[in-house]
């Protein structure tokens, strides 16, 4: 058996909640990375340290304490533009969370630029998140939407998109990597597909940012949406980037205090970019704090979590292979090298919350359901898939765990077994 070794620069010490036990006798696993991460404790201590000792507004106090608040605040602002290699800070509009980052773009720019009978091309694999926004623009402004799907492997299917894309498609709007299939999508060729006919791209990279280096300008896309709680960094904090261009052409969405220059009884005008975008007090505290988380990150380096990832998702993949009656949704690691750490499966005859909830009465993290992709579940036919998700922190020694609670769990709920 391949031993893996686990990342050097890995200390699991830095996330308590990895060392904790709960209820029960062991430490608990934790797989289910992908919902959200766990936080180090460098990210807890910078919240502390910005509540204690300068906790204030940013960008109105002519105090020094909300000067120090501003600082780190438009730090967090110029870390995130270098972690995705944009070419100015004034590209990243901060958000409470990537659902929100794609509203932004649908209402700001979707609602401002699509006219009657244009298209938007989505992907059956998309998250809820990515669909349900663009819904909402379609039947406001009179558009259409079209889904491209999965090929046999489980995979995006290329000559569907092909077919699908035409000069009517104003938007493609693509999950980077599915947090159910764990596919990771060829988006430099769907780029250039989309270009050729005069179409945006909007990248939701929810499930990448943590896991490989990403960089906007070679991607050549339009608009990229990221969450900070699955980057190790807090909740209530995300971002939209787009290009400068597009962002100063296109109105607010949010009005109110921080997103103005001038406000008269009838009318405003809004404030420079990123400003605004981001109407009302920002989530200071979790912005500082995401910034923290993606120190955290680049300090193991992106090009080591892949490679380690790698690793764990190919033995992940083998173990979960020799169990009857198992079947994984989406592609294998052979078919699909740049695919997420996490496998989406089912067991024949059983019901993925059963699973689920015996794991967890093991000390075992999992999730179970349509992890808010019910056309992808609906278009493969199954309604409830149980899912685990890796990250840095996963050990060969827990997806051993994990196998043998899995094996004791199904046979426990086979009858005649
Ligand atoms: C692919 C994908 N897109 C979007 C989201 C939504 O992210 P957030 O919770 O930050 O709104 C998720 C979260 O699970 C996701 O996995």
């Amino acid at each position: 058996m391949e031993t893996i070794q686990n990342l050097p620069k890995i200390n699991k010490k830095d996330f308590p909640l990895l060392e904790n036990n709960f209820n029960s006798e062991n430490k608990i696993i934790y797989l289910d990375h992908a919902a959200t991460t766990q936080k180090p404790i460098q990210v807890l201590a910078k919240l502390d340290e910005y509540y204690r000792n300068f906790n204030a507004n940013v960008h109105r106090g002519a105090h020094q304490l909300s000067t120090k608040a501003t600082e780190e605040f438009e730090n967090a602002r110029s870390l995130i533009a270098k972690f995705i290699k944009a070419n100015s800070t004034k590209e990243i509009i901060f958000t409470r969370n990537a659902t929100e980052a794609i509203n932004l773009a649908a209402r700001s720019w979707g609602e401002f630029a699509l006219k009657e009978n244009d298209e938007i091309l989505l992907s059956v694999m998309e998250h809820h998140s990515n669909i349900v926004p663009w819904q909402m623009v379609a039947t406001k402004n009179k558009c259409k939407l079209k889904f491209v799907g999965i090929d046999q492997n489980g995979k995006l299917d290329i000559d569907d998109l092909k077919s699908k894309i035409t000069t009517k498609t104003k938007l493609v709007s693509l999950l980077h990597i599915s947090n159910t299939l764990g596919c990771c999508n060829p988006i430099k060729q769907i780029t250039k597909l989309a270009k050729q006919k005069g179409a945006l791209v909007l990248l939701d990279a929810c499930q990448s940012l943590a896991h490989q280096k990403l960089d906007v300008i070679d991607l050549g896309i339009d608009f990229l949406a990221g969450s900070g709680h699955k980057l190790c960094g807090p909740t209530g904090i995300g971002f939209l980037w787009s290009r400068k261009k597009i962002l100063e052409e296109i109105p607010p969405f949010f009005g109110g205090g921080e997103m103005i220059k001038d406000v008269y009884e009838k009318t405003s005008t809004w404030a420079e970019l990123p400003h605004k975008f981001e109407a009302g007090t920002p989530a200071i505290a979790e912005a500082i704090g995401l910034a923290e988380a993606i120190k955290y990150i680049n300090n193991i380096g992106l090009d080591n979590i892949k490679e380690y990832e790698k690793h764990i998702t190919k033995y992940l993949f083998e173990k979960l292979n020799q169990i009857e009656n198992l079947e994984i949704i989406g592609p294998t690691p052979q078919i699909d090298p740049n695919r997420a750490s996490l496998a989406t499966f089912y067991v024949k005859g059983i019901h993925s919350n059963d699973i689920a909830e015996i794991l967890d009465s093991k000390g075992v993290c999992i999730r179970s359901g349509h992890h808010c992709c019910q056309p992808l579940h609906r278009h493969i036919g199954i309604n409830s898939t149980a899912r685990i998700s890796m990250n840095f922190t996963t050990s060969q020694e827990e997806i051993n765990i994990f196998i043998e609670k899995l094996k004791e769990t199904i046979s426990f709920l086979t009858i005649n077994s």
